[in-house]
């Protein structure tokens, strides 16, 4: 695997300016732009959904990295895919027929991946695990930005790269989202998290070149 993946969460971005801040990463370096998608029942948030994705996709080259914190994902996909989406993860939790929901994913021709909440085991991911892309091990619960890392998270990234290594997957990502910052970004690529969402600590940061070069050193 190359470099760590640097993908900034337009959850903590300026939603009136959203095509500027995510232009705005872009030119500061960042790998892909992390879209938060929230219900308000699988989560108790509510963000937006494929209509504010379009709008956003003609101001950044960029891959798409929509992660769905929505019961019954599979009824957003198609517009996803209209809206310019590259990578879409539905959360494990939300899905009863997981695994068709990820064939439905690669079906369309994306990228699929299966986000994990801090409780739920890696071990439901056994039966899955060799049709996916991207692994997003939460950590923090999901719905809000600016949370504290949880740190027991470290050893489920640990298992997952091993496990993935042990399976010869070594083209899978291990994404971690919530809480990334310059102290926690070194503790979970060292864990093995080769891609990293950061929301409040880069759009918070007075310069964003410098706290996307942070998290990725
Ligand atoms: C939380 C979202 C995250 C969020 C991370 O449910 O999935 O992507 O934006 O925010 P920070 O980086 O501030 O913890
Ligand atoms: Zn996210």
């Amino acid at each position: 695997m190359n470099k760590t993946i640097i993908a900034p969460s337009i959850l903590s971005a300026d939603f009136a300016r959203l095509g500027e801040d995510v232009r705005d990463v872009e030119a500061r370096g960042a790998d892909w732009i992390h879209i938060d998608i929230m219900d308000g029942q699988f989560v108790p948030n509510l963000t937006f959904g494929p209509p504010v994705v379009a709008a956003v996709r003609s101001y950044t080259k960029l891959p798409f990295d929509v992660h769905l914190m929505v019961n019954t994902p599979e009824r957003l996909f198609e517009d996803l895919v209209k809206a310019g989406a590259d990578r879409i993860t539905v959360h494990a939790e939300a899905c009863t027929h997981l695994h068709r929901t990820v064939q439905a994913i690669r079906g369309l021709g994306l990228k699929a991946g299966v986000a994990l909440n801090p409780h739920t085991p890696l071990s439901v991911l056994d039966y899955v695990l060799d049709d996916l892309d991207l692994v997003l091990i939460m950590t923090v619960n999901p719905g809000f930005g600016g949370q504290s890392f949880i740190s027991a998270m470290l050893s489920k990234i640990k298992a997952l790269r091993e496990e993935l290594n042990r399976r010869g997957l070594t083209d899978v990502h291990i994404e971690v989202d919530g809480g990334i910052n310059a102290e926690t970004a070194g503790l979970v690529t060292e864990a093995g998290a080769n891609a990293l969402v950061a929301g409040s600590y880069i759009f918070g940061h007075k310069d964003r070149s410098l706290a996307i070069s942070t998290l990725r050193s």
